[in-house]
């Protein structure tokens, strides 16, 4: 599918379309695509969807709850492209196991890339609770011109280059603060077993709201009672991703019957809008006080926004504080449990923290890559197609999901070597070396999505780990006691407790 063009860049080819004819929205009978339907895969039954081929003995797949297991189930079963069909509005999901095959889709669809949203938070946001919304649908569920628009203004407020320099001095406070907490902690191992992440999480939400407010929140105080508001929205962003799995991935009524799950996801959105409500207008009141104009740079996204379109910016501030706190909680606690059982690279970063900035921003660089590759906090990638495709000899019609199984992919022995292995250096080593990761498809490992539509809040995400990660090696050695840390996958992937770890200061 691959060629090298002159300057030796790898070119795509669209081979496909060199071998089938397709004019005027026919195809000819000559190497005829096959049909959709003919895609082998799971059906779907009336209400339960393709839930019946997760049953005991009786189902095609049986009782998987894993779904890294279900993938190579449905790969060694199928083959490379497997159609799994949808109930209620759930569309018909297409996964595509080759990387071309995904690329071929992903690129076609830049123009609109269409990633469908939650759809509760679509009817909370259009219907429910229409008349605060004014028909914005924020980044994250808004569709063709209306994301374009969107995207378009908030673009430079949050993926500039230099928006690490900007930031960088007050996450890096933040860091210094958490390790303050820490230390008075560690000595307490059942605290940290049952709530590492918990620390973790206070940890992103002030530093994601220090970016998009400008202001600090206070989380990393010593005692945040459970009704403390930062705490009830760490707890209403959890519940959003965990209750949007059941009503949204696994069948569910909700559109006919109010069940239990959605009267609570509804309340979870409720707190989540009602808080970072209140810290948007804390931030707003601080901003109108001030009285005078700062330079440009040193603007919070908040009030960077505002100057441009205050609805936006409003909505983009209350999406940071709702996408950018789990995502970089789970990242950092990968990253910690990976640089915990590999003791030799952990020992690596601290010397290179101590000795030399620009290695050890290469080392880290290639440690966060690696950490990200064998778990990303979003396993899969997706598009909708708005057009029509024809993919590995098959035809695939507008209105399918089309879905990237990255994570899956990127612990795959036939993209990578030793793929269950922590290794930063596949990230450095020369083109010589068998390691090196340029042998696998470019687009096997994508943890912050694809193309234009990719993670907005990248640049910040790895900022606030760097930082975090540079204070916490310098102050401890970190130790994993016990079995690995345990993973749920669901909408997001989670890690659950205990988190084994120990923080001896080596200082
Ligand atoms: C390491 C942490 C993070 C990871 C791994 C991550 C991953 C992702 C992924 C995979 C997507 C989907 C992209 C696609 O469809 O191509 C996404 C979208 C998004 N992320 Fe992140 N994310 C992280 C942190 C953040 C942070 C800190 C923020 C906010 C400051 C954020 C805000 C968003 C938003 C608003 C979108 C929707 C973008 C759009 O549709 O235009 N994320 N993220």
């Amino acid at each position: 599918m691959y060629s090298l063009n002159k300057s030796g860049q790898r070119v795509f080819a669209l081979q496909i379309h060199k071998r089938y004819h397709y004019a005027n929205g026919k195809f000819s009978t000559f190497n005829k695509p096959k049909p959709f339907e003919s895609i082998p895969g799971l059906g779907a039954l009336p209400l339960i969807g393709p839930l019946h081929h997760f049953l005991p003995i009786i189902g095609t797949i049986g009782p998987k709850t894993n779904m890294f297991d279900v993938l190579g189930i449905l790969e060694g079963k199928f083959g490379p492209l497997v159609k799994v069909d949808g109930v209620f509005a759930r569309g018909t999901m297409l996964f595509l196991f080759e990387p071309d095959h995904f690329e071929q889709v992903y690129r076609a669809e830049e123009a609109n890339p269409l990633r469908p949203g939650f759809q509760v938070l679509d009817y909370y946001r259009t219907q429910l609770r229409k008349s605060r919304y004014g028909g914005l649908h924020g980044l994250i569920n808004a569709q063709g011109p209306e994301w374009r628009e969107f995207r378009t203004k908030v673009n430079p407020a949050l993926l500039l280059p230099k928006l690490v320099k900007l930031y960088a001095p007050g996450i890096d406070e933040i860091a210094q603060d958490f390790v303050q907490r820490l230390s008075q902690i560690t000595h307490d191992d059942a605290y940290i077993k049952d709530n590492f992440e918990l620390e973790l999480t206070k940890f992103s939400l002030e530093a994601t709201a220090l970016v998009a407010l400008g202001s600090r929140l206070g989380c990393l105080k010593d005692s945040l009672d459970s009704d403390h508001p930062a705490r009830r929205l760490m707890k209403s962003t959890r519940d959003i991703f965990e209750l949007t799995y059941k009503l949204e991935i696994r069948p569910s009524p909700w559109r006919y019957i109010a069940t239990p799950a959605y009267k609570m996801v509804i309340e979870a959105y409720d707190t989540q809008w009602e808080i970072s409500m209140m810290y948007i207008n804390h931030a707003r009141k601080k901003l109108e006080q001030r009285g005078y104009d700062i330079p440009e740079e040193e603007k919070s996204v908040l009030e960077k926004l505002i100057a441009i379109d205050e609805k936006v910016a409003v909505m983009m501030a209350s999406e940071m504080l709702l996408a950018g706190i789990d995502t970089v909680s789970f990242v950092t606690t990968s990253l910690l449990f990976n640089l915990a059982m590999n003791q030799k690279v952990q020992d690596k970063l601290r010397e290179e923290i101590r000795t030399s900035e620009s290695n050890y921003k290469r080392y880290f660089r290639a440690c966060l890559k690696e950490a990200l590759r064998l778990r990303h906090v979003v396993p899969a990638n997706l598009r909708r197609t708005h057009r029509d495709h024809i993919v590995g000899g098959y035809y695939i019609p507008k209105g399918i999901d089309v879905i990237a199984p990255n994570e899956y992919l990127s612990r795959s022995e036939k993209f990578y070597p030793q793929p269950e292995e922590f290794i930063p250096e596949r990230w450095l080593v020369e083109k010589s070396d068998p390691l090196y990761y340029g042998n696998a498809h470019p687009l096997v490992t994508l943890p912050f999505g694809f193309g234009v539509r990719s993670c907005i809040g990248r640049r910040i995400a790895e900022l606030e780990i760097e930082l975090l990660i540079k204070r916490l090696i310098e102050e401890f050695k970190v130790t994993w006691n016990g079995p690995p840390i345990k993973i749920v996958n669901k909408l997001t992937n989670t890690f659950v407790k205990p988190y084994n770890f120990t923080f001896t200061s080596v200082k």
